[in-house]
């Protein structure tokens, strides 16, 4: 018979809840774009390019995965409302699986868009995938170690990428336009801007997709009724995690400005108290 965990378990397997209940040190960071930039930029995308760039031949996006993931040790991971204990790898898989259902319902389409891209673990596997193999593909990333990494794996897998640049910090947004009609969406990306503007739903409908889709932890999608909820709740803020995108959302189509199409609170974890939810919009009037 299958292990049955519960939110008791937790703390065997994460320093967070110890943490959280200020039993253990811990020094919180702000998410500045200096200390964003810190974490991918120099560390994690940066390490990855210099590796990259020793190879002797390209590897695939694959076993860059197994890279980062492949040493980990089982961790919880929230499935829904249960607890379950799988690989970091294997977790990974599952979100990756979780978010190609998703999309898929909105192709074909004319192209597909990942914002805050990183290195291209999820955009670059899509792309090898039916209904989204063949699709344009563009990604936007505010690392250029993590923009460069996901050329070099893209090129070794031949899927052209364009795109380029992109803070979804700024109200800019990016110096360029995936064409109307487009399935845009992020995986972990806008959670690391701690309060959006209301010019990144603007920009984003500005370009007339088809959808918007959002992987994303959400602090409005953290429940007030059970200890579960309340832990996310409190490790989201003091990560210093987004904590506006659903009101964002629900304020543009209280406005009429866009439409929710899908709204999935908690839905997958692989870190339980950092489970994403899933929000899908459409601008009301696609503009070009
Ligand atoms: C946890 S990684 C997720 C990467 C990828 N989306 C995935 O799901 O595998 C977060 C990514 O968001 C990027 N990011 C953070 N802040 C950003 C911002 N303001 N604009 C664009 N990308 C950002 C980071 O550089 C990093 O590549």
């Amino acid at each position: 018979m299958a292990v049955r965990y519960t939110l008791d378990d937790l703390p065997r397997y994460s320093p967070w809840p110890a943490r959280l209940l200020g039993l253990e040190p811990w020094t919180p960071r702000q998410k500045t774009s200096s200390e964003v930039l810190r974490e991918f930029d120099r560390e994690k995308w940066g390490g990855l390019l210099a590796r990259l760039e020793a190879a002797a031949a390209p590897p695939r996006v694959e076993e860059v995965d197994q890279w980062f993931l492949g040493a980990l040790p089982e961790t919880l991971c929230s499935v829904g409302d249960e607890l379950e204990l799988l690989s970091p790898l294997e977790a990974a898989h599952r979100q990756r699986a979780l978010i190609a259902r998703t999309l898929e319902g909105q192709f074909p389409a004319p192209a597909l868009v990942e914002l805050g891209a990183g290195y291209g673990s999820m955009l670059l596997w899509l792309a090898q995938q039916p209904p989204f193999s063949g699709a344009p593909i563009w990604a936007g990333e505010l690392a250029a170690s993590g923009l460069a990494a996901l050329r070099r794996l893209a090129a070794a897998q031949q899927t052209p990428v364009e795109g380029g640049a992109c803070d979804l910090a700024s109200p800019e947004l990016a110096g360029w336009r995936p064409p109307p009609g487009a399935v845009v969406y992020t995986s972990l990306a806008t959670m690391y801007v701690p309060r959006l503007s209301p010019r990144v739903v603007e920009v984003l409908a500005s370009w007339g997709p088809r959808a918007v889709v959002h992987f994303e932890p959400c602090w409005e999608h953290c429940r007030s009724d059970t200890l579960l909820g309340l832990l996310r709740r409190r490790y989201l803020e003091l990560n210093d995690y987004n904590t506006n995108l659903v009101t964002l959302l629900h304020d543009a189509e209280r406005q009429g400005r866009i439409r929710i199409l899908d709204e999935r609170p908690a839905v997958f974890g692989a870190n339980p108290l950092l489970p994403i939810s899933i929000v899908a919009w459409a601008p009301k009037e696609p503009s070009a």
